[in-house]
């Protein structure tokens, strides 16, 4: 089997729409500072790519969890594998991610990152999959909806590979000749 990766949206498609979503945020976000917190490692690449667009003062924190289950279903259960370097409490505070997908993992996190007592808590998130939603989760800004597909780039990956790629793709498999 050969992968071959397909095109979604592609690289000016991305970047104009973060873009966008940055100029919202420095709208609602006037006169206060934000806290970014990047989920890593798929977060990463947006939140850089965002934090330089936003034209309010910006902190940067990172936490890095990962989701009890197998590979293809998050159970909800969110172990912090790196925590955050800093206090949340009276913090204007947007989580930055890469995909919201079953919205476990979030609800999860939102739910523990509450507890710190932010001022506020909001999330960003590049690429919502609402098809397979199964928790609740409250997206404030999001760049794209997509269908339920794999996709690639941008942050995402399969099997830790593609996450360098400029633009989103759908991973396609073929049966080598
Ligand atoms: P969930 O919302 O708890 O189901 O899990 C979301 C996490 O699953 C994301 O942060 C990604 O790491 C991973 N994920 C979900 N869909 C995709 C995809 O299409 N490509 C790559 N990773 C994905
Ligand atoms: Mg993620």
């Amino acid at each position: 089997m050969s992968e071959k990766i397909r095109v979604l949206i592609s690289e000016e498609e991305v970047c104009e729409k973060i873009r966008q979503v940055a100029a919202e945020i420095s709208r609602d976000y006037e006169g206060k500072e934000v806290h970014l917190l990047c989920v890593l490692k798929g977060g990463v690449f947006f939140t850089c790519e965002l934090a330089k667009r936003l034209t309010v003062p910006v902190s940067l924190d990172f936490m890095s969890v990962s989701s009890y289950g197998d590979e293809t279903k998050s159970s909800g259960v969110v172990r912090i594998v790196k925590d955050l370097d800093q206090p949340l409490a009276d913090k204007d505070v947007i989580i930055v991610e890469d995909i919201v997908d079953s919205g476990r993992t979030l609800s999860y996190l939102i739910d523990i990152l509450k507890k710190r007592n932010p001022r506020s808590i909001r999330l960003c998130t590049l690429l919502d999959k609402p098809d397979r939603r199964v928790k609740m989760v409250h997206v404030d800004y999001c760049c794209f909806r997509i269908p339920d597909e794999f996709v690639v780039g941008y942050g995402l990956d399969y099997a830790q590979k593609y996450r360098n790629l400029p633009y989103i793709g759908v991973v396609e498999f073929e049966e080598d000749l």
